[in-house]
């Protein structure tokens, strides 16, 4: 199988929705938060309109497109500094037929290379902690940053882009797009969904 990352274009657009909507319609992710698979697509849908950061790529498998990512401007706040910018990762998916073939790395490969040519820092995002370490990624608390509420997790990653980076952002906070506030958009999302089929 051959794979192949480009940027997204408009007429990609609906198909990526798709994709991201399979990927993210797995076993528990309905229920949690309590949107669930629709909110992913709903966000990328978003992401295009607002706080995109111009990254938004599609990864095929023998010219079908298979996989998709996208990207958003996002910051980290420390007392009274100006804010350090970095770029947050996602949604990111694969539909589950083409998954375990190579497909994700290759998009998190594509998406570092993306956003270290476009110039930022560091990348930042909420990813699966049982995935992401694989390549690469280590736990935002290890650079002594928190969310916008003071909390960590493991779900918590970042990688820096240009060395020492992330050494001013100890005791900060990360601040992504409002679109990923699920609870605020919930009539938003489940409208959005009903453009798609079961
Ligand atoms: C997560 C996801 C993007 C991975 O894409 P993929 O194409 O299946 O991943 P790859 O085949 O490139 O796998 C890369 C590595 O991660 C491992 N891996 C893949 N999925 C994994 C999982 N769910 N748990 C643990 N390891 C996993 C692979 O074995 C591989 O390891 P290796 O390089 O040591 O062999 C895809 O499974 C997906 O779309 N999931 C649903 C949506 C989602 O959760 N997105 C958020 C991701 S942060």
């Amino acid at each position: 199988m051959r794979i192949t990352i480009r940027q997204e274009e408009e007429r990609d657009y609906r198909r990526s929705e798709e994709i991201i909507r399979e990927a993210f319609s797995y076993p528990g992710r309905i229920e949690r938060g309590g949107i669930g698979c629709p909110y992913e697509h709903w966000m990328v849908h978003e992401l295009r309109k607002r706080d995109g950061a111009g990254i938004s790529l599609v990864a095929e498998a023998d010219g079908v497109p298979a996989g998709y990512v996208i990207c958003s401007r996002a910051q980290i706040l420390v007392g009274d500094m100006d804010a350090l910018s970095v770029t947050d990762i996602g949604p990111i998916g694969v539909l589950p037929v083409y998954q375990r073939k190579g497909i994700g790395k290759a998009l998190f490969h594509a998406v570092l290379q993306r956003a270290a040519e476009a110039g930022y820092g560091a990348v930042m995002f909420f990813g699966r902690p049982e995935y992401c370490p694989r390549l690469g990624f280590v736990q935002a608390a290890g650079y002594g940053v928190s969310d916008r509420f003071g909390e960590i997790s493991p779900a918590f990653l970042c990688k820096e882009l240009k060395e020492g980076y992330l050494s001013a952002a100890r005791g900060g906070r990360f601040f992504d797009s409002d679109i990923y506030d699920e609870k605020k958009h919930r009539d938003e999302v489940l409208e959005f969904d009903r453009q798609f089929g079961k």
